[in-house]
Parts: C-alpha cells; structure tokens; sequence
C-alpha cells in the first residue's frame, strides 16, 4: 500500500497541474490584487459566521475601488453592471465538495493550518485552477501527516 501510494503521487501532481483554469465571467486576477497590491484574503473572503464557507465579496465592494478605477474597461462595465442591479457575479466555482461532507473554513484556520495549505500560491495566480488535492484523498493525507482523526464519521453523518 505505502510503496503503490508512492509509485502514484508523481503522477497525481502531473494530473492536477494539468487542470485548465475555469473562464470566469470576469477576468479578475489574485496576482494583481493579492500580489501586487497585497489586498488582505479576508478583504473579499469575510468568512461569517458559523465559519463554514469563505464566500466571495459582492460587486459592490468592488466597485469602492472601481467606480474610479479603470471605470471605461469593459469589464469593469460589466462589473458595474452586476453591481448597478444587486447582483452577484456568477463565477466558475474552483474548489467544491460534495455537501455530505462536513467541512469548516474557521475550524482549519483556528488549527493554524493556511489558506496555500490548500488552495496553493493563489497571490502568484492571473486566474485559479484546482492546484491542490482536495479529494478525500487529499484530506487524509494532511490529517496523517497533523495526526488529525481519519474516522469516517469525524468528516461524513453517520447514516442510520
Ligand atoms: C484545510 C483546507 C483549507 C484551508 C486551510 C482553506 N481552504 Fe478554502 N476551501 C477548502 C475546501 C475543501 C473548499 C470547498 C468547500 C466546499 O465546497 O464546501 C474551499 C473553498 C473555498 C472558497 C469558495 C467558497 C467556499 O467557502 O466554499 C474560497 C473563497 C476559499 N476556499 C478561500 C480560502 C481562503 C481565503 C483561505 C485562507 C484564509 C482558505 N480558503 C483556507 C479548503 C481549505
Ligand atoms: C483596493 C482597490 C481594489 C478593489 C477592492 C478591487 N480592485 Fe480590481 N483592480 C484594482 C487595481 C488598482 C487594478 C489595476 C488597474 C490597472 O491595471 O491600472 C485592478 C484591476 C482589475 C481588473 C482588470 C481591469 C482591466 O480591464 O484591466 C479587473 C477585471 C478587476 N480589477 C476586478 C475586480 C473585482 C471583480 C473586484 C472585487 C471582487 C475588484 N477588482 C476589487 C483595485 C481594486
Ligand atoms: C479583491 C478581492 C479578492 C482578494 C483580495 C482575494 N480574492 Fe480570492 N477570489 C476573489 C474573486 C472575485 C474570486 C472568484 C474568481 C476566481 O475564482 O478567480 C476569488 C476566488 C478565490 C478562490 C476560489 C474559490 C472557489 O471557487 O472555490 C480561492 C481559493 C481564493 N479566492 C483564495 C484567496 C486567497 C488565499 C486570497 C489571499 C491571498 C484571496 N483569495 C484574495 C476575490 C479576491
Ligand atoms: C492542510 C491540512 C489539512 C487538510 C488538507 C484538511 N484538513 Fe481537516 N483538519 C486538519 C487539522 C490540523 C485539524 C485539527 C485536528 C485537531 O482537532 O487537532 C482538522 C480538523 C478537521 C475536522 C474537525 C474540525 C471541526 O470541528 O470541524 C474536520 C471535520 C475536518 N478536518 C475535515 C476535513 C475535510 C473534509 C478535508 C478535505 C476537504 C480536510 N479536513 C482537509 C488539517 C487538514
Ligand atoms: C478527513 C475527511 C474524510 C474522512 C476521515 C473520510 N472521508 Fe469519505 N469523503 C471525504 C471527502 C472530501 C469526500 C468527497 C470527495 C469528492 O467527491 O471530491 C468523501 C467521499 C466519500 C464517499 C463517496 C465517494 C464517491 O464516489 O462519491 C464515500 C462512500 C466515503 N467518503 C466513505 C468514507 C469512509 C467509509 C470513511 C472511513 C474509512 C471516510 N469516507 C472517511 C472526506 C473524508
């Protein structure tokens, strides 16, 4: 079991780099606004309570920033739009499990581990792919390596 893991994750790293990154409605770049700019995660990424999910800032919090910058791009037109009607931009999800998992953003944090931990080198990204293994796979191998629980029902209900 130990040597095939071995034999197969080479290949795995292959697969999951190969992942094209989704066209998302807007062409935002985490290089531009958390690299170059070092605008904080949580600036768009509020996690609110009970701290399960990051979620994604409206277009209005955008648009602070927007409606004097780069006002005449086309895509900050449509960003203005989105923002004009109250309406989310309807981006591509990248990282998404099934909801019979149970999972908290806050809980990892609160546990030190980071947002590169599982989602890589997002401030060095134009746009976002699937870089990381967050398969079931993909959380066992973090909770042996931090000797958290593998238990079936620490990550999925019971069914009775
Ligand atoms: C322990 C691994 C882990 C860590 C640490 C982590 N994430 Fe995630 N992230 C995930 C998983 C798994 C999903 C998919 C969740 C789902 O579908 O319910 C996800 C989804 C997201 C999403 C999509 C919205 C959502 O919540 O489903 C955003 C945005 C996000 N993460 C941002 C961040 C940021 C910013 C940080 C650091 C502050 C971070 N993540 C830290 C694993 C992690
Ligand atoms: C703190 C200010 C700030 C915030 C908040 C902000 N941006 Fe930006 N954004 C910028 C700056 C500065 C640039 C680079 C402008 C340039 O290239 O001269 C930029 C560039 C862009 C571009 C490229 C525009 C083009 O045509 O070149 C897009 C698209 C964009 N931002 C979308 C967004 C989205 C979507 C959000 C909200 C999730 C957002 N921005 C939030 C400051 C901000
Ligand atoms: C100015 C706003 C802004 C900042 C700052 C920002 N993000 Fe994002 N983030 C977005 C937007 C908009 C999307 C949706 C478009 C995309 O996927 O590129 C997104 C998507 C994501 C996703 C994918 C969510 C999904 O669909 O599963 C992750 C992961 C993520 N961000 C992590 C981070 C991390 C880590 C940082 C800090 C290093 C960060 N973001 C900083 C606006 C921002
Ligand atoms: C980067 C490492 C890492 C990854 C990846 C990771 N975990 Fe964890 N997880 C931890 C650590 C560390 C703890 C804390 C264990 C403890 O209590 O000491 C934890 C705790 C948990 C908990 C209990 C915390 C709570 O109260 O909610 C659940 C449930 C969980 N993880 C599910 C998942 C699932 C599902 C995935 C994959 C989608 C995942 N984890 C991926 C490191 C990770
Ligand atoms: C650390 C968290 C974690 C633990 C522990 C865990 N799982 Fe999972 N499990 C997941 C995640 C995440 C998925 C969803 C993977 C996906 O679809 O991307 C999943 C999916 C599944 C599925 C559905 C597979 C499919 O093809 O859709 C089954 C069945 C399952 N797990 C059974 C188990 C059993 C049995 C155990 C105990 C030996 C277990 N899991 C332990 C995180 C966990």
């Amino acid at each position: 079991m130990k040597v095939r893991r071995a034999l197969l994750a080479p290949l795995c790293v292959v697969l999951l780099h190969a992942a094209d990154p989704p066209a998302q409605p807007i062409p935002f770049s985490h290089k531009t606004h958390a690299g170059a700019m070092k605008l904080a995660c949580k600036m768009c990424h509020p996690n609110p309570d009970p701290g399960e999910t990051m979620t994604i800032a409206p277009p209005a919090k955008c648009m602070d920033c927007h409606s004097a910058i780069k006002a005449d791009s086309p895509a900050i037109k449509r960003l203005a739009g989105f923002a004009k009607d109250g309406r989310d931009v309807p981006w591509i999800r990248v990282y998404q499990i099934p909801s019979f998992v149970d999972f908290s953003h806050r809980a990892h944090l609160e546990k030190g581990n980071t947002c590169q931990d599982c989602h890589g080198p997002v401030a060095q990204r134009d746009q976002l792919s699937r870089e990381t293994d967050i398969s079931m796979g993909g959380c066992m191998n973090c909770h042996r390596a931090k000797k958290a629980s593998l238990e079936c029902d620490f990550c999925h209900e019971l069914q009775h």
